[in-house]
């Protein structure tokens, strides 16, 4: 049988609430089906520790994580240490040194759930989105000089490599041509940003080439928040910049219902490095402890995960349960305008797992 080494990464605020109900119901479905066991190593690593000891996680710690097959992350941020630091001291800490490069964000109206879109039901709404993971926006370049002089300058600079644009363009092809209408849009500024806006554009048509089967079109950011409005049908896959296309996903995520149901994986298609899901949402301090986070977006991730282990299987028993549990709306958590408790809905999962509903 085989066994999977997990490093579970709760972080902070409501993070431990949803990974703790994500990996009961892993392990729930684990041993109702016999083929994998679930081998998971708990990292208390997030903002408490950054209290105590002035680190997220210990110097090295991503490469401790190397010797795992998968990470199951929560969500870091706390109200009392700026977010900056917290972000590049755990996640982009993680990401970065793994190089986990495609973050992937699928998006679809669940059964049960509704959308703030008045046309859409269901089916006119299932996205995948791919976001560049690795630099764009996000890669750190900058600085700040005269600081609190009035002569302060700060600059946050892009970088956009042939190579890193090249490779998130082949991952979002490959996997538009998966899926079954292998259609691909192409999100840049490039009218406005005229240098690696430009070069997005033009590795997209090269790159393309090499795709004849799946059709592609280009959309300026903003035009694309009407169009994901407007004509969310007309959309399948997307790839975006690291900004662009984490603005983009929560856009995505609230027209299908809630932040709190949308999932992300942080590949590296590499095998042999493992790559990180967690739920898209932050640690939500304004719920913290009250027992009511939505754990939907855990357990969709929990299945990305497991089909990225290859138990395709059990990926999609997990996202059957899922489905039934929405599909039920007195399992409702209080952002999808119910009154389930974390509690309920992870119960009503544990159930459908086993059979007994
Ligand atoms: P947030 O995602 O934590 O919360 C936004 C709103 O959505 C809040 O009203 C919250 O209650 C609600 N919400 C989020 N997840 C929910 C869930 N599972 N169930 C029910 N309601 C949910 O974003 P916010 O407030 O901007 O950030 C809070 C902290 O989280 C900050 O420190 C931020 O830096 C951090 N953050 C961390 C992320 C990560 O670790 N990947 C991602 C986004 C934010
Ligand atoms: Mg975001």
């Amino acid at each position: 049988m085989k066994s999977y080494k997990i490093a579970a990464i709760p972080g902070d605020g409501i993070g431990g609430e949803v990974v703790a109900a994500g990996l009961e119901v892993l392990e729930a479905l684990a041993a109702r089906d016999g083929d994998f066991t679930l081998d998971t190593s708990h990292f208390d690593w997030g903002s408490e520790r950054y209290g105590r000891t002035g680190r997220l996680m210990p110097e090295g710690g991503a490469e401790e994580l190397r010797a795992f097959d998968a990470i199951f992350f929560g969500a870091v941020g706390a109200p009392d240490v700026p977010d900056h630091l917290t972000l590049w001291g755990l996640r982009l800490a993680i990401c970065q040194p793994l190089d986990q490069f495609a973050n992937v964000r699928p998006t679809r109206v669940l059964p049960g759930i509704e959308s703030p879109l008045r046309r859409v039901s269901g089916p006119e709404l299932d996205w995948v989105i791919v976001r560049e993971n690795s630099e764009g926006e996000y890669a750190g370049q900058g600085g700040r000089s005269h600081q609190g002089l009035p002569i302060e300058v700060a600059t946050e600079v892009s970088i956009f490599t042939r190579a890193g644009v090249e490779r998130i363009m082949r991952y979002a092809f490959e996997l538009a041509r998966s899926r079954p209408r292998k259609l691909l849009t192409v999100v840049t500024k490039s009218n406005a940003q005229r240098y690696g806006m430009v070069l997005w554009d033009e590795v997209a048509a090269e790159v393309a080439k090499d795709f004849p089967d799946v059709t592609w079109d280009k959309m300026l950011v903003d035009a694309m928040t009407v169009r994901m409005t407007l004509k969310p049908g007309s959309l399948d896959t997307i790839v975006a910049t690291n900004l662009h296309a984490d603005i983009l996903s929560d856009l995505a995520a609230a027209l299908a219902g809630s932040i709190g149901i949308a999932p992300t994986a942080n590949i590296n298609p590499d095998r042999d490095i493992p790559s990180m899901f967690e739920p898209i949402h932050g640690s939500a301090f304004d719920i913290t402890g009250k027992g009511i986070a939505n754990p939907i977006a855990t357990f969709w991730t929990a299945s990305m995960m497991l089909e990225h282990l290859g138990e395709d299987r059990a990926a999609a028993a997990l996202m059957n349960a899922v489905e039934q549990v929405t599909a039920d709306t007195s399992l409702h958590t209080p952002d999808l305008g119910g009154e389930a408790t974390t509690r309920k809905v992870t119960d009503a999962m544990l159930a459908a797992i086993s059979g007994r509903n």
